[in-house]
């Protein structure tokens, strides 16, 4: 046995900060704000309430579960239970790697947004021109890839639940810190109101749909990184506690992230989508007394959760070579942010830098295809696939046993539980991919 595989967490708060860490990041603080923004405000945050109790919290478990039954990464996981399921373990690596690799793009943004801001260079007509210069956003790209690797080369224990321990406690600091300077600003009842009431005239599938996609995203669900932190945790430990907490730690910081942006931009906002923070956001701090400052702890923020967010999916692949393929922790981790920075180019070229990249199939560019097959189609399959693999491969009763080992309470839940996994997760799952099928891609 590798040394890796008796790496355990230090305490149950260190693996809920560690996974609330990976769950926390662009998904929470960027595009929970924006896609609320885009589909009817309070609606959408209660659908997406709604996605995250019967959806979210339900897969976390089961995703939890086979991680610490089996005690192994992804692939090693599925195999373990069934040769012929391994596939959807080299699946979650191959999702891990790619949303790595584009994901770190966006997370480089942040960086060079603190160092604008910290230069009171922040311009918000400028960010088209950024994204288009080649250099600025590889060498981006190379940081906060080797910042990621840095971290998950101390290992499980000295790295990634110490840098949680600091780094999670600081993200809380800074939101609230942010939120309630937010909410004195003139624009904040507006934004408020626009964020917490629901204008049920917009429901409609969609709306429910990208609730359910952002769940899984927000989460960090479907691909094997919740799994493979779920191998570090010990046996006596209550999976169903760890579990809630991750979910109400990752939603609340979703809730507070909209409790920032929305007074903050105010309501009858036109410009919006992806640039929400990088254009709209710093039309408003410049108007702020001090607003530089505020600006550079807005992006710190956004830097911190990328990273915890990073962090986990490189540890994904780390934890894949150094099982399967016997490589040692500094190997794997250089391997892998080698790879992953070179097939990261590709994305970091694709907001003008390089034409080709920048309309490489049917005019969108490679960061939004790599968004929309790794970050959307590929968690919803494997999520699926998950589901379909615990009630009906893996058996639900085996399932339940893994839980219910450090949560006896557990008992009386596994009926809902089988139903949510056996049924209304996959049929939400279906309906959703059918629906994209239809709509052509869009969701
Ligand atoms: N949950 C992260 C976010 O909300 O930004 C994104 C993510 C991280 C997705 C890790 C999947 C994953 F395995």
């Amino acid at each position: 046995m590798s040394e890796e595989k008796r790496a355990h967490w230090g305490s149950r708060v260190g693996f809920v900060l560690a996974a609330a860490g990976s769950a926390v990041g662009l998904g929470n603080i960027w595009r929970f704000p924006y896609i609320t923004q885009e589909n009817g405000g309070g609606l959408f945050v209660l659908l997406y309430l709604a996605a995250v109790i019967f959806i979210g919290l339900p897969v976390m478990l089961g995703e939890l579960a086979i991680g610490r039954h089996t005690q192994s990464n992804p692939v090693g996981a599925y195999r373990s239970i069934s040769r012929r399921w391994r596939f959807l373990g080299l699946l979650g690596v191959i999702t891990g790697f790619c949303i790595l690799s584009y994901y770190s793009v966006v997370a480089g943004w942040t960086l060079a947004y603190i160092v604008k801001s910290v230069n009171g260079a922040l311009d918000p007509a400028g960010f088209g021109h950024f994204v288009a210069e080649p250099f600025t956003q590889v060498v981006y790209l190379a940081v906060f890839i080797f910042l990621t690797c840095f971290v998950v080369v101390w290992g499980v224990q000295k790295g990634i639940e110490r840098m949680s321990k600091i780094l999670m406690p600081l993200l809380l600091l800074l939101l609230l810190a942010l939120i309630i300077r937010g909410l004195t600003l003139p624009t904040a009842a507006a934004g408020l109101k626009f964020y917490l009431l629901p204008d049920f005239s917009q429901i409609s599938m969609k709306v429910f749909l990208l609730a359910v996609g952002q769940a899984f995203f927000s989460l960090s669900l479907g691909m094997g990184a919740m799994l493979t932190y779920g191998g570090y945790i010990n046996k006596g430990d209550n999976l169903l506690k760890s579990a809630s907490a991750v979910v109400c730690f990752d939603t609340s910081i979703a809730l507070l992230a909209g409790f920032l942006i929305f007074p903050v931009i105010g309501h009858g906002l036109t410009k919006g989508g992806p640039t929400l923070v990088f254009v709209t956001m710093i039309e408003q701090f410049n108007q702020m007394s001090g607003g530089q400052w505020l600006a550079a702890m807005f992006f710190v923020l956004l830097a911190v959760a990328a990273l915890t967010s990073t962090v986990s999916l490189l540890e994904v692949v780390t934890a894949y070579l150094i099982d399967e393929w016997k490589l040692s922790r500094n190997l794997s981790v250089i391997l892998t942010g080698l790879f992953c920075f070179a097939f990261g180019v590709p994305s970091a070229l694709s907001l003008g830098a390089s034409d080709f990249f920048s309309s490489i199939v049917f005019g969108k560019g490679f960061l939004d295809i790599m968004d929309f097959v790794f970050g959307n189609l590929s968690l919803t399959l494997g999520g699926l696939l998950m589901c379909i693999f615990i009630v009906y491969r893996w058996g639900i009763d085996k399932a339940s046993t893994e839980v219910l080992s450090g949560a006896p309470g557990f008992g009386r839940f596994v009926p809902v539980w089988r139903v949510l996994l056996g049924f209304v997760v996959p049929a939400s799952i279906v309906v959703m991919l059918l629906y994209m099928i239809i709509t052509g891609g869009s969701l």
